[in-house]
């Protein structure tokens, strides 16, 4: 594992954007799985600020979602689909064939899951999967006791992860979906590459622990310390526990 502590979230964005533009000169046709969130805000930035600097193309860049929400479409604003498309996607020109969305709202979500699992297999794994994490430990959308063999599938979602996305809701937690859909820990875990992302005070206990603590499925981002290839970028107050 490598851990870069910057001095604070811009600079956590600049960092992880500079190994993405990294990967993508060596790749080309790089498949990258994309994370929401506000942790994930300076990081699409940067990436698109180099993007304008034409330092890098992204025409060939494959990408795929990493969680969605159940029965919001990708034209509802509080999607994820929605804010991927906003803070990355549009303003970079991803082609839409190479852009792989996580329907939330399929009829059949069953077949959804099973579907993007094959279209991540065909892309013959994510080369890296950028994530954050939740104050519960959750990646993606595996809550805690998610099993570390999971694959893509409908969650239920804790109180904690629905009051702290209530953000997006007008701060009103209610409002909140109680089911999401979202890449397995299994999955995520066969991405080549991870790059961990976090920022400020409030994820530092949980960095501390995922990082150094027990690998259990109580925490579901302790599974990361066994992946071959995880850098963390994360800034220096969500570093302040680490030992
Ligand atoms: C959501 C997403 C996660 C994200 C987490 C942290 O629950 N499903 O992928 O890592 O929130 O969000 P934030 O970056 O806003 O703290």
């Amino acid at each position: 594992m490598k851990i870069i502590i910057t001095s604070n979230a811009k600079e956590m964005g600049e960092k992880a954007a500079d190994l993405i533009v990294k990967e993508i000169k060596n790749k080309p046709s790089l498949a990258l799985g994309l994370a929401t969130g506000k942790t994930m805000i300076p990081f699409y930035k940067a990436l698109i600020k180099r993007f304008k600097e034409d330092k890098v193309n992204m025409s060939y860049v494959k990408v795929f979602q990493l969680d969605e929400y159940i029965g919001l479409s990708g034209k509802n604003k509080r999607s994820f689909q929605f804010f991927l498309k906003k803070h990355f996607l549009v303003p970079v020109n991803i082609p839409g064939k190479n852009i792989h969305f996580l329907n939330g709202n399929a009829k059949n979500l069953r077949k959804e899951c099973k579907k993007y699992e094959k279209e991540i297999k065909k892309a013959r794994d994510i080369d890296v999967q950028i994530l954050g994490i939740g104050r519960n430990g959750h990646m993606g959308f595996n809550e805690p006791f998610s099993s570390f063999n999971s694959e893509t599938r409908k969650v239920t979602l804790s109180d904690i992860t629905r009051k702290d996305n209530a953000q997006f809701f007008n701060n009103r937690h209610k409002k909140a979906p109680k089911r999401a859909l979202t890449m397995g820990i299994k999955t995520m875990n066969m991405s080549k590459k991870i790059i961990l992302l976090a920022f400020g005070k409030n994820k530092a206990g949980i960095i501390h622990r995922a990082l150094h603590g027990a690998i259990d499925e109580e925490i579901p981002a302790s599974v990361l310390q066994k992946h071959k290839s995880l850098t963390v970028v994360i800034d220096k107050a969500a570093a302040s526990e680490l030992d």
